[in-house]
């Protein structure tokens, strides 16, 4: 990030107050703020009040095996139970814990009573498949209901479960089964996107001839399309979890239980498995889904994100379930039938917080305010942002269009790993300003340092680091402390290195900037450069590749790549163009649609320094179409000229 733009975000003076009548009722006030200051554990064993727990904790932060937290160590707790039945018991059987509207238009109340219910039946069949607590289950599924009921039937019996996303390839699931040991897979013969029905079964079919382990399939029914089954391994889940009995005793289980891995892009080609466990991660996700969402009883809430990400995991799941809370979950896209769909989700059930991620808002931008201005927004109290940062157009467009201008938004930093929220404004008492995501939220202390750790001063920008730990942090990566170590806890002694570049403005507010490792955002996405780079070289046609993320107006950052071609390929221009095709296709099918580049291309040599290193940035520079930068160290500054002639001529539209 240069000083330019620094100045350029810095010159933004527009700020929004909370409204009177939410700072006057505010869930998080200037008080919870100087509570956490002034006491930082006992801020967070008291957060630990807001689960029922089977023993309660007597310690709550241990820090003596630093990287290794534990939180709560001696309590014992069940999360499903935390999720579901102590809401029935409660007395609230019968409020509606998801609105779920599927994108044929179909629609589904399922109360507390009914959630617990057909994850008792879950939780039952999962054990007669074999599966207890400890082993590792993967789910692999759209948007439907049954997603949630998997993952608390695994939370119920202490079984870690790995969500990966429905758009990820059989190759990628097969990697993470891999990774993680898993037994039993969960999915759907399908799932409706953009008006059809894709199917998701033969994927995991793909998979498993390189899972030998696993030995269980559970299959279920949504779209209705042709499945194979295969004997003896597959199992409809309306068979095994219907015929199941309801009732189910919830175990509890160490506060440390595993309760997920979750797999996101690092630095290198393997993704990484990210493990939370049980009570801190619980704690956590409820605490911050109150604070940062102001939520009350009588909320309904909706996270339009995927399950497959964490911010399903942590705001459609944990968070929004351990509070009560009543949410929307909606299966499809926002422009299925019709670009309208979210704004009449959001009239139809009168949904008063909305948390999404900028690229859906700069999308809705392009298409233009008349369309949500045909629907009644008027119900929404509060709007949230994540997964990427907030241009101030964008916000202000959000604040004003959807938010009727007056509702306040709030963008929340945080990452797979963190599993909470970290920096966000609380919408009671904070002044917000348009892409700034301000300070760390009350019980978490993060801070921007320099290249030596040490804290930068207001006006200046470095590295986002978090100084203390925090309850829902990950505990480490699946199967390789050493990595966990290196990735997070090596850059600067003894805090937590983000991989993100932020600056603090004269008000020592933090604007996060992102990523500066060799991880890419696209969408909210995060993709890792390498990972998409392998898949391009183990195409027998290329070899070699250099991916970069270059800015796109709509998306945050587009995937970019320059390829060499083994010699006698591309020499013609017709065949050139259908490489990139071919090649476009090959990583959609390795990794996935989503990681597909945005262009590919062909060129005849790379920028690289004396000693051998790609030069990233420059190629940064080009794909943006920005001045270049000095190439005098360039082995050969001639080829610049030629990639930045391939660019021009290879564009898509
Ligand atoms: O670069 C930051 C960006 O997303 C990364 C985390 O990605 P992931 O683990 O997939 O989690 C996304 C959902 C929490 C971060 O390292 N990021 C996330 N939220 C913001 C953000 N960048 C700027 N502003 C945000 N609010």
């Amino acid at each position: 990030m240069s000083d330019d733009a620094l100045s350029n975000l810095l010159h933004e003076d527009r700020r929004f107050p909370p409204p009177a009548d939410l700072a006057a009722n505010a869930n998080v006030t200037a008080e919870t703020y100087a509570a956490a200051d002034a006491d930082f554990e006992g801020f967070w064993a008291e957060q630990a009040k807001r689960l029922s727990w089977g023993t309660e904790p007597t310690k709550t932060l241990d820090w003596s095996n630093a990287p290794f937290a534990t939180w709560y160590e001696d309590g014992t707790l069940n999360a499903a139970y935390n999720c579901l039945d102590r809401h029935v018991e409660a007395g609230n059987g019968d409020k509606v814990a998801f609105h779920f509207v599927g994108e044929p238009g179909d629609t589904r109340d399922i109360t507390y009573a009914e959630l617990t219910k057909e994850v008792c039946q879950a939780a039952n069949a999962l054990t007669d498949l074999g599966v207890e607590a400890g082993d590792r289950v993967a789910i692999y599924l759209p948007m439907i209901p049954e997603a949630v009921v998997a993952m608390l039937a695994c939370a119920r019996i202490g079984a870690p479960h790995t969500v990966v996303f429905g758009g990820f390839s059989a190759d990628a699931l097969a990697t993470r089964i891999k990774d993680c040991g898993v037994e039993v897979v969960i999915t759907a013969d399908g799932g409706y996107r953009r008006g059809s029905a894709a199917a998701l079964k033969p994927a995991v079919d793909e998979a498993l001839t390189e899972c030998p382990d696993v030995n269980h399939v559970l299959v279920i029914k949504r779209t209705e399309q042709e499945t194979a089954m295969t004997e003896g391994r597959d199992v409809w889940w309306h068979d095994a979890v219907g015929n199941a009995s309801p009732e189910h005793t919830p175990q509890n289980f160490p506060a440390e239980q595993p309760l997920y891995i979750m797999y996101t892009s690092g630095s290198t080609g393997q993704p990484k498995g990210i493990l939370h466990t049980t009570a801190g991660y619980l704690v956590g996700c409820a605490y911050t889904h109150w604070a940062a969402f102001d939520l009350k009883d009588d909320d309904v809430f909706w996270t339009a994100a995927d399950i497959g990400w964490v911010t399903g995991h942590s705001y459609l799941v944990y968070g929004p379930l351990a509070n009560g809370a009543t949410s929307v979950m909606y299966e499809g896209t926002p422009d299925t039938p019709h670009k309208g769909r979210w704004w009449e989700i959001i009239e139809k059930y009168k949904v008063t917080i909305l948390y999404c991620a900028p690229t859906a808002i700069r999308t809705f931008m392009k298409w233009g305010a008349d369309i949500p201005a045909k629907f009644d927004l008027s119900s929404l109290r509060v709007l949230g942002s994540v997964g990427e940062p907030i241009n101030p157009e964008a916000y202000v467009w959000y604040r004003t269009n959807i938010g009727g201008d007056k509702v306040p938004v709030v963008d929340t930093w945080w990452q797979t790993e963190t599993g909470m929220h970290m920096i966000s404004p609380m919408p009671g008492v904070t002044e917000g300003k348009p892409g700034a995501a301000m300070k760390a939220v009350p019980g978490v202390v993060v801070d921007v340092v320099n290249d030596e750790g040490k804290p930068v001063g207001n006006g200046h920008g470095g590295y986002l680091v978090v100084t203390k730990p925090w309850p829902a942090m990950l505990r480490t990566i699946w199967g390789d402390d050493q990595r966990f170590k290196d990735t997070y806890w090596s850059r600067f002694e003894g805090v937590y290195f983000a991989g993100d570049g932020a600056k603090k403005d004269e008000d020592g507010d933090i604007w996060v900037l992102g990523r500066v490792d060799d991880v890419m955002n696209v969408s909210g996405h995060r993709m890792s450069t390498t990972e998409i780079e392998s898949a391009l070289v183990s195409h027998e046609r290329v070899a070699e590749a250099a991916v970069v993320g270059a800015t796109d107006e709509t998306t945050g950052q587009a995937i970019v790549a320059f390829v060499i071609l083994r010699a006698g390929e591309g020499e013609t221009a017709d065949d050139a163009e259908t490489i990139v095709q071919t090649l476009r296709n090959h990583v959609a099918k390795e990794i996935s649609p989503i990681a597909k580049p945005r262009q590919i291309m062909v060129v005849e040599e790379l920028p690289k320094t004396r000693s051998g290193k790609i030069m990233r940035r420059l190629l940064r520079d080009i794909a943006e179409n920005r001045e270049l930068g000095d190439v005098t160290t360039l082995q050969d500054s001639s080829v610049m000229n030629l990639i930045k002639d391939n660019l021009e001529s290879s564009k898509e539209d």
